[in-house]
């Protein structure tokens, strides 16, 4: 079995160099139109070679531009007419297609691009590739760019490895990814950023009280687990906010007794994406020493089938107390969040996020790109969306609609884990989870799909991390 590569891959920090690098660097122009075109300085044999290659703009079609010396002299990438409408067509956002496109070398951003941090953090997300089992999986890389002057490179390197990190955990299928797997990448985390970290695993769930994470995982030969990493800010005063996230580490889902069938099982190794977004985010926080009190609770286990596994029609008793029958063993994750956010809002924290990929109706409403996300704070969630466009990491606030909170009702329990219609289903998870937070100050659950169905400028086909970014940039703009 190919080895894990670092937690931290150094590649997605050597992406990117100071802005005041000594290095020659090629330029790059990003160009909309003829017009653009024209604003760009070339010689008349580079403007013949773009003409004769007939670039003009169009998006996604570059040119290289050739020198004297038959070296690359620059490069022109096409972004197209701008769609106003469209928050993730922006230059800086384009960016991230150029290292699929350029050779390697040291490049720098020529003219206006708006955003600079945001497209250094693009070009980043565009360079990752996922090769832990591909023969010569030391190739690629090269390329590099200077960060846009005033960028914040530190900054921008931290989310690449959060993002990076969080990527590989989603891309490593689930025989190299199970429970114990994902409780290491959070010690590996842990011991980086001199944080605590402390396991609960096994039949020691039901001694501390964890009965739903039991139950989900118990049928796998990869026993469960309570992953709890708590960090502090070093240093500045102590009475910072507190903030919990939740991330869903479900490491394969065949969906229980209640199997999935072949085409819904086949990406379920991503089932655990939740706890990579809460990962990746945890990065970004403690590598820039943000001010709070982090706990990451990451309820690990594999939803699997066997002469132990739990049943529909069961009920289990949750560690907040209220029974819960089992309407659907598919409908796991709820209940291994729903003990893990009853441990977390027994501290009254400020703030709790939970990450998970929670339901395929979240998928049936806004499609792969646009996790919903679910809050009864109407101004943060107004923050939470204009956070997610800016940096082009989108979520969408879908309602806590109350309404809907009997279809949860149970004849024989407090509640049933799934509403009995076909109706909402992103919804009445959400109200499910909701019931398990009363103390908190603010509650946001983002239902994401951790995948990327095909390549797009910030990243290739395959595991990708959600809302973390977001959500990062939102906590730094309030915290410091
Ligand atoms: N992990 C799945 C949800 C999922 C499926 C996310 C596909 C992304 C893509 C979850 O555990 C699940 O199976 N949910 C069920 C719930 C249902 C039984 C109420 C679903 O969405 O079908
Ligand atoms: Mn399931
Ligand atoms: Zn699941």
């Amino acid at each position: 079995m190919p080895a894990r590569e670092k937690l931290i891959r150094p590649e997605a920090a050597s992406v990117l160099v100071a802005a005041d690098h000594q290095g020659k660097s090629i330029p790059v122009w990003l160009v909309r139109d003829a017009q653009g075109l024209g604003e760009i300085p070339l010689s008349d044999a580079q403007k013949a070679w773009v003409e004769a290659q007939g670039f003009k703009g169009a998006a996604r079609k570059h040119v290289l531009l050739p020198g004297e010396n038959g070296r690359i002299a620059g490069a022109l990438l096409g972004l197209g007419p701008a769609t106003a409408r469209d928050p993730m067509d922006r230059p800086e956002i384009n960016a991230g297609l150029l290292p699929t496109i350029l050779p390697p070398g040291l490049y720098h951003l020529e003219g206006s691009i708006g955003d600079g941090e945001l497209a250094a953090v693009a070009w980043g997300l565009g360079a990752y590739r996922f090769r832990r089992y591909k023969a010569g999986n030391g190739e690629g890389g090269g390329l590099q760019l200077k960060v846009p002057a005033g960028a914040d490179q530190a900054r921008a390197t931290a989310v690449l490895e959060g993002v990076w990190l969080g990527r590989d955990l989603i891309n490593t299928p689930a025989s190299d990814m199970g429970p114990q797997e994902l409780e290491d990448a959070a010690r590996e985390l842990a011991a980086l950023h001199g944080a605590e970290m402390s396991s609960t695993v096994g039949d020691d769930l039901i001694a501390n009280n964890f009965p739903m994470i039991h139950a989900v995982g118990r049928a796998s030969t990869r026993p469960p687990r309570l992953i709890d990493l708590k960090w502090e800010r070093q240093g500045g005063s102590t009475s910072v906010p507190r903030v919990t996230l939740v991330g869903k580490g479900i490491c394969f889902d065949t969906g229980g007794l209640d199997i999935k069938p072949p085409a819904g099982m086949l990406l379920m190794k991503k089932d655990m994406g939740g706890a990579a977004a809460a990962l990746a985010l945890a990065h970004m926080i403690m590598a820039s020493n943000l001010g709070v009190r982090l706990r990451v609770l990451i309820p690990a286990a594999e939803n699997s089938v066997g002469g132990n596994a739990f049943r529909p029609g069961d009920v289990l008793v949750s560690r907040a107390g209220k029974t819960v029958e089992i309407g659907n063993t598919d409908a796991e994750g709820r209940l291994v969040l729903a003990d893990a956010l009853a441990l977390a809002d027994e501290e009254k924290p400020d703030t709790v996020l939970s990450f998970a990929t929670l339901t395929g109706a979240a998928r049936v409403a806004l499609g792969p790109e646009l996790p919903p996300f679910f809050t009864d704070d109407d101004a943060w969630a107004a923050q939470i969306s204009a956070a997610g466009n800016r940096g082009g990491d989108p979520v969408w606030r879908l309602p806590l609609w109350s309404g809907y909170e009997a279809s949860l009702d149970s004849a024989v329990a407090d509640m049933n884990n799934v509403s009995e219609g076909p109706f909402a289903g992103s919804v009445t998870a959400a109200l499910f989870l909701r019931r398990f937070v009363k103390q908190a100050r603010r509650f946001a659950h983002f239902d994401i799909f951790g995948w990327r169905p095909a390549p797009k400028p910030l990243g290739p086909k395959g595991g990708e991390v959600q809302a973390a970014r977001a959500m990062y940039d939102l906590l730094r703009a309030e915290l410091g």
